[in-house]
C-alpha cells in the first residue's frame, strides 16, 4: 500500500499520479489535499508519514510546489527517508543506496510524464543493502540522538 499526499502546489500532479497508479493496479491511500485550496504542506507530510511509521503503508509519494518543503517536513519524522527528486537517476538511486521510503516531487517543477517515470523507478527498485545499510544505520543513530 502506497500513501500519497500533496498541498495545493502539488495537487494537480498528485491527481495525475493517482491515475498512473490506478493504471498499474497499485493500491494507494490519499491523505489529501482534495482540491486546489491552500493548505500547509507540513500537515500533509505528517499525516502521510504516520501511515508509513505505523506500517499501514510501505512507501509514500508526496507533492508540493517544489517538492522541497514537503520533503523537509517528512524528514523530521523518525524512520522517514524522503528524497526530493526531479530526475529519474536520483529516483532510482535513492532506493538502491538510501533505502528512501518517500519520494517527493514538485508540481511546479516536473511534468506528469517525468513524474510517472520517477514513480515507476522508485516503486520498482530494491535497496541494495551491504555497505549502504551501514550508512542507513548511521542516519538512524543520528535520528536517535535527537
Ligand atoms: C506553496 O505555495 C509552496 O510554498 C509549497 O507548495 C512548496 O513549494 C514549499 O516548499
Amino acid at each position: 500500500m502506497i500513501v500519497i499526499g500533496s498541498d495545493h502546489g502539488g495537487f494537480a500532479l498528485k491527481e495525475e499520479i493517482k491515475k498512473h497508479l490506478e493504471a498499474r493496479e497499485i493500491a494507494y491511500t490519499d491523505v489529501g489535499c482534495y482540491d486546489s485550496n491552500s493548505v500547509d504542506y507540513p500537515d500533509i507530510a505528517k499525516a502521510a508519514c504516520e501511515k508509513i511509521i505505523s506500517g499501514e503503508c510501505d512507501k509514500g509519494l508526496l507533492f508540493c510546489g517544489t517538492g522541497v518543503g514537503i520533503s523537509i517536513a517528512a524528514n523530521k519524522m523518525k524512520g522517514i527517508r524522503a528524497c526530493c527528486c526531479s530526475d529519474p537517476y536520483s529516483a532510482k538511486l535513492t532506493r538502491m543506496h538510501n533505502n528512501a521510503n518517500v519520494l517527493c516531487m514538485g508540481g511546479r517543477v516536473v511534468s506528469a510524464g517525468l513524474a510517472e517515470m520517477m514513480v515507476d523507478l522508485f516503486l520498482d527498485t530494491e535497496f541494495e543493502g551491504g555497505r549502504h545499510q551501514r550508512r542507513i544505520d548511521k542516519i538512524t543513530a543520528i535520528e536517535n540522538e535527537q
